[in-house]
């Protein structure tokens, strides 16, 4: 049996068709069931309905074989216990740094607020800054208006949460979309298996139905 962590949520919602493409069908809608753990048109399939930032931990520690989840996530996931083989092109948005419209000179210690707390350290740490990093766990957009923070590190798609908060985009940190992700011993030990599906899952990631065949 092999095992497939997925994103509950928006990349659950896109990445449930791409593997239905790639014929991988999953036996019921992870956002109607209160089962977390659901069969596949493949006997030898499973899905692990996870939050999001729990993906790689379950990837990595063998709980799961293969997953799919954020860069975003990715990026702020320690070791490198993962192979990450596929960008599925699917929930892309960017991680960006963004700051009141109106807002003064940077100060010399800046207040992020961020739930990527290790992507925002490492990417003021690489400006030469000292930030102070102020870790929440979402609604981030509206932290510098009541002067919990100067600017935020967050991702954002179509803008429209950053402008109806008064924020704009001062820097773009990385471009985001969901990934395939492997465990580094479950490739090894079941290479042909795995290395068939993350065959068939790139050619529907690619557009070009990778069940059919
Ligand atoms: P949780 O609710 O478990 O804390 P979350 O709020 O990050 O997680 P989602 O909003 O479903 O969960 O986002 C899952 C992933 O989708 C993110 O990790 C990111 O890669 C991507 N994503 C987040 N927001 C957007 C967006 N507005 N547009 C496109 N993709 C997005
Ligand atoms: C995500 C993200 C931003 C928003 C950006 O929130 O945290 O707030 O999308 O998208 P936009 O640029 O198109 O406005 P989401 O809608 O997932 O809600 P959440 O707060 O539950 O994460």
């Amino acid at each position: 049996m092999l095992t497939l962590a997925l994103s509950k949520g928006r990349i659950c919602d896109e990445a449930a068709p791409l593997l239905a493409r790639a014929g991988i069908g999953l036996a019921e809608d992870p956002a109607d069931s209160r089962r977390l753990c659901i069969a596949t048109s493949l006997d030898d399939v499973r899905v692990l309905v996870l939050r999001a930032q729990d993906v790689p931990t379950f990837v990595e520690h063998g709980a799961a074989d293969l997953g799919i989840a954020g860069k975003d996530v990715l990026l702020e996931h320690p070791g490198g216990g993962l192979y990450e083989p596929l960008d599925l092109g699917i929930a892309r948005c960017r991680l960006v740094l963004a700051e009141p419209r109106d807002a003064k000179p940077a100060a010399p210690r800046p207040r992020v607020a961020t739930k990527y707390v290790a992507t925002a350290r490492r990417y003021f740490a690489g400006k030469g800054v000292q930030a102070e990093i102020i870790r929440l766990y979402g609604s981030m957009e509206i932290a510098p208006a009541v002067d919990l923070a100067d600017c935020i590190v967050d991702v954002a798609d179509t803008g429209a949460t950053l402008a109806a908060n008064g924020l704009v985009v001062r820097e773009e940190i990385a471009a985001i979309s969901a990934r395939l992700v492997v465990n580094k011993a479950a490739m090894k030990l079941s290479h042909g298996r795995i290395s068939a599906l993350v065959e068939r899952i790139g050619r529907a990631a690619a557009g070009d139905g990778g069940g059919c065949r």
